[in-house]
């Protein structure tokens, strides 16, 4: 059934678990997620980047957005578990507002480049123009950045936990996104992976809200190996390995935001059975693959993060 995000992480919140955020670009990523979460009995959020609005819309972003609801509506709809529809890294008021009202469940907006007071400022706006529609906000704070060994390069790029807490209160947020050494991508990391768990702990003790993990994705090595064999050029690929996400999902992250490990997964299928039926021109044949190597990897996830039968 189509979801309130609030109700969905509020809930893994006081539980202890963490929902799989995803991200989706076209009906075959959606499908994949959707019937993932209903096979493990998960509550499950998708979500669209501001590119991926663009991309629906093919190049209308508003139309993307309500072509996005509609699809979500309508598969969340003949499923049982709950399905939360989120914007990805608002960062322009405009997609917010085409968020707003196309029907999201939430939206988050990204001021996290900016100073903390335009921070601030900006995100109370956008609380209250999303509140009085029953719609929930998430933000971040700190930089999206692999942590680097002197301490005043982390200073500049990691969530304050003093400053998470005055932003909480003044903003009235839902959900916060606290950097904590992870970034976007298939390269996280150039040497050992580290995530500051201390920060973690404290932005958890002070705020107490469900906390986010974006840069979330474990970038399974098979699927590397797989991607590479058929052509693909991402050696040296690495992810957020298994002990360090659990450990911040016992710290309180509550939602984790994946999307790379969705993107290595589908191109390795396609090359492969583009690679091995080269007569192949039905589509359906070419995608299909792709989305039924979703469906498992998606599957493993939620397991992962301790969702399964928590719907
Ligand atoms: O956090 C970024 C997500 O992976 C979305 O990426 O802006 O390329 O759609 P995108
Ligand atoms: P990954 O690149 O690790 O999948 O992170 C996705 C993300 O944070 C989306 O907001
Ligand atoms: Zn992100």
């Amino acid at each position: 059934m189509y979801a309130s995000t609030k109700d969905i992480l509020e809930k893994a919140n006081r539980e202890g678990y963490a929902v799989g955020a995803f991200n989706f670009n076209n009906m075959e990523f959606l499908e994949a997620i959707i019937e993932a979460a209903e096979a493990e009995k998960a509550p499950v959020i998708v979500a669209t980047s501001e590119g991926a609005m663009k991309y629906l819309g093919n190049g209308n972003p508003f139309r993307g957005a309500k072509l996005a609801y509609a699809m979500v509506k309508l598969l969340a709809d003949s499923v049982s578990v709950p399905v939360a529809l989120h914007l990805d890294h608002g960062k322009h008021m405009e997609f917010i507002l085409y968020a707003l009202s196309a029907g999201y469940s939430s939206v988050m907006i990204d001021l996290s480049a900016e100073p903390f007071e335009k921070n601030l400022e900006g995100t109370k706006k956008v609380v209250e123009l999303a509140h009085p529609l029953g719609i929930s906000v998430e933000a971040e704070l700190g930089k999206l950045a692999g942590i680097e060994d002197n301490v005043s390069s982390r200073e500049s790029v990691l969530v304050d936990p003093d400053e998470a807490k005055i932003f909480v209160e003044k903003t009235g947020v839902d959900f916060l996104a606290p950097a904590i050494g992870t970034s976007h991508g298939a390269f996280k990391f150039k040497g050992e992976a580290k995530l500051d768990y201390e920060r973690l702990k404290k932005v958890k003790e002070y705020t107490k809200l469900p906390l986010v993990l974006h840069g979330a994705s474990m970038v399974p090595q098979e699927k590397v190996e797989l991607a590479n064999k058929y052509g693909a050029e991402i050696k040296g690929a690495k992810g957020v390995p298994a002990d360090a996400l659990k450990k911040a999902i016992e710290l309180g992250i509550n939602k984790v935001n994946v999307d790379t490990d969705l993107r290595i997964t589908f191109t390795a299928e396609i090359r492969k059975v583009l690679s091995e039926k080269k007569s192949e021109i039905d589509p359906r044949k070419i995608l299909g693959p792709g989305r039924d190597a979703l469906v498992e990897v998606i599957r493993d996830r939620i397991k992962f993060l301790g969702s399964s039968g928590k719907a």
